[in-house]
């Protein structure tokens, strides 16, 4: 399977800024590398080196209409996405999005040819607690139950722990293979082929430790926030993910 690491830009970006990262991006072969911009840049970004696909970072449920704020996955379809994150713990926690809403995003997107990548991970408390399977399991369930088991198995998951994003602090290899071996284990429990779904991780991978990481096993690629930012960084993260084996 063609690892996959995906730029998560967040709230960040100007015109002048996101033209400069863009000259440094060269994609890779043995990797499928991506950026998910924020939707006003989605129209600078239909020029951009060549192979590098197109992804946004949330996606409306709803279909069309008086929806205000909101963007639609037929939208985002015609700007070329390819991907668009949901479930982000970010939206999760500061726009209280609920674990069905993010199943019903995820199929909206997919009615439109887009692949949803469905972020899922624990918070420090709940992995203290001994809670990290469980919470991952309500949130995957959730999904399934609004794709349904052929749908689930046409999408991205990533394993973002809460305490892991943009804390300087990724989770250790051990402690990944752990959880996506679970998430693995989960979905082959449940009926899904899961030997076709890719599970990125994604929390503070940086070019120091992005070797590691994808060296581990059930790691498919990353999510990468604050180091897409820097050119340099985010093409150092994507070799790392072509060279592993
Ligand atoms: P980070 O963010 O790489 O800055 O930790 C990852 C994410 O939130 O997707």
């Amino acid at each position: 399977m063609t690892r996959l690491v995906a730029g998560n830009w967040k709230m960040n970006g100007s015109l002048a800024a996101n033209r400069k990262l863009l000259d440094v991006l060269v994609v890779q072969p043995g990797v499928e590398m991506a950026v998910c911009v924020p939707f006003p840049y989605l129209a600078q970004l239909q020029e951009r080196p060549r192979g590098l696909v197109l992804g946004a970072q949330d996606v409306s449920e709803f279909e069309v209409g008086a929806y205000t704020g909101e963007v639609s996955a037929a939208m985002l379809a015609e700007f070329g996405c390819r991907f668009v994150i949901v479930g982000h713990s970010e939206r999760r926690a500061l726009h209280g999005e609920g674990d069905l809403v993010v199943g019903r995003k995820a199929r909206a997107a997919l009615a439109h040819g887009l692949i949803p990548i469905v972020c899922v991970g624990e918070t420090l408390v709940e992995r203290d607690a001994g809670h990290a399977v469980s919470v991952i399991g309500r949130q995957l369930a959730a999904v399934l139950e609004v794709l349904g088991r052929e749908a689930m198995a046409r999408v991205v998951l990533a394993y973002e722990p809460v305490w892991a994003i943009g804390s300087g602090r990724s989770a250790t290899v051990s402690q990944v293979e752990e959880v996506h071996a679970g998430i693995r284990g989960w979905l082959r429990g449940h009926g899904v082929a899961a030997e076709d779904v890719r599970i990125l991780y994604g929390g503070s991978v940086k070019p120091e430790n992005a070797a590691a990481l994808f060296a581990a096993r059930d790691v498919d690629g990353g999510l990468i926030g604050g180091a897409s930012l820097v050119g340099e960084d985010f093409m150092a993260i994507c070799r790392a993910a072509a060279d592993a084996v």
